[in-house]
């Protein structure tokens, strides 16, 4: 009972940040086409769940941010001033010993600015010590290769990938002590997740819609949760797109491919589903539009049952993340300055 208790009373809920519910109600051909599925079998040899193995974590630097140790020196090769935020390069330097710390000259333009000259010489004593400590603890870092300087110029920067949630909290804790702008980033993983079956784990939220939950336990074929996310290339053919990759193409794949599985996967098991297409032109308006099916002359039809079997495959799309299983979010790219205002003649 308990399950029957927890799951059985579940419902569509809202989204962290959001004013969408979800999962979000099956349109009407769609809703058909989950019975179409159900009656077929198709249960039989696919699954509907994404497995997950683990969770790793990361950090990202987003901006430079502000310290009272943030100077403003020319970019290299003379270019405009930049800020250089002095205790980020430490924090980074810090929890990076991979890395090596290239030396910050004082500009020639700069010589007289006592503020600056003395801002620097503190730095260069700060890493002085940092090398020592390095020294005591055993730490080489290198002489040559990429810099602490490099990370910090180059946003947003990865500056942990793929590491337990301690080490990527430490990092994110020690850039924003410095002033910077930086989150913690996450990594779903797993074979199901590589081979690009999903983009986190299926979660009993994702079934609600279902009655019955037809979960599947045998993968004689790959897994559809998130059939609708699938890159071209991680069908298990590959099924070759023309570069637009639009829905209707998409669309068009699948019916081709419920017609006769063996025209897009030479030696596919997946049975045809022929008996959902008409090879005269019907009579009735419901008809759809012909599909010529490669490599045969005559188009066929499909009937309403196809159709509606292709709008709910169209609906598994396992992208949403949910409170307890969150997606990862890409690296928003930093805004480029604003242009100036053209000058008033
Ligand atoms: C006898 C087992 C079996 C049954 C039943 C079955 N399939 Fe398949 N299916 C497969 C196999 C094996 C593949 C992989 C080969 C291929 O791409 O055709 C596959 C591939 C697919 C693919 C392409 C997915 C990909 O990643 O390449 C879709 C879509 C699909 N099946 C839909 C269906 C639907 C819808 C039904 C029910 C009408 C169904 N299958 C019934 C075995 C089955």
């Amino acid at each position: 009972m308990a399950p029957q208790l927890q799951l059985g009373a579940l419902a569509p809920g809202p989204l962290p940040n959001s004013t969408e519910v979800y999962p979000p109600t099956r349109p009407g051909l769609a809703a058909q086409g989950a019975e179409v599925y159900r009656s077929l079998g198709c249960a039989q040899c696919h699954t509907r769940a994404v497995r997950q193995t683990q969770a790793l974590y990361g950090a990202r630097l987003n901006e430079v941010g502000n310290s009272p140790n943030t100077l403003l020196l020319p970019g290299l090769g003379g270019s405009d001033p930049k800020p250089v935020n002095l205790d980020l390069l430490l924090a980074l330097a810090t929890i990076r010993p991979d890395l090596t710390i290239a030396p910050l000259p004082l500009p020639p333009a700069l010589v007289g600015d006592t503020n600056i000259v003395a801002r620097l010489k503190q730095f260069a004593d700060n890493v002085a010590l940092l090398k020592r400590n390095d020294t005591k603890v055993g730490i080489n870092r290198p002489t040559s290769g990429p810099s602490v300087n490099d990370l910090a110029g180059k946003l947003p920067a990865a500056v942990f990938e793929r590491v337990s949630i301690e080490a990527g909290e430490r990092a994110v804790k020690y850039l924003s002590d410095a002033g910077a702008k930086a989150e913690l980033t996450f990594y779903n993983l797993g074979p199901d997740i590589e081979r690009g079956w999903g983009a986190r784990r299926t979660v009993a939220q994702d079934y609600v819609n279902d009655s019955p939950v037809l979960l599947g336990s045998v993968r004689v074929g790959p897994d559809l949760a998130s059939l609708a996310t699938r890159a071209p290339e991680k069908f298990a053919a590959p099924w070759k797109f023309a570069s637009t990759n639009t829905a209707a193409e998409f669309e068009r794949h699948l019916l081709v491919h419920l017609y006769n599985p063996r025209v897009l996967a030479k030696d596919s098991t997946c049975p045809s589903a022929g008996y959902l297409f008409n090879k005269q032109k019907p009579e009735i308006r419901a008809a759809g539009e012909p599909l010529t099916v490669p490599g045969t002359d005559a188009p066929v039809f499909p009937k309403h049952e196809a159709r509606a079997l292709v709008a709910y495959l169209l609906t598994q799309r396992v992208d949403t993340g949910v409170a307890e299983a969150p997606v990862p979010s890409a690296p928003k790219a930093v805004p480029a300055a604003a242009p100036k205002a053209p000058m008033k003649p």
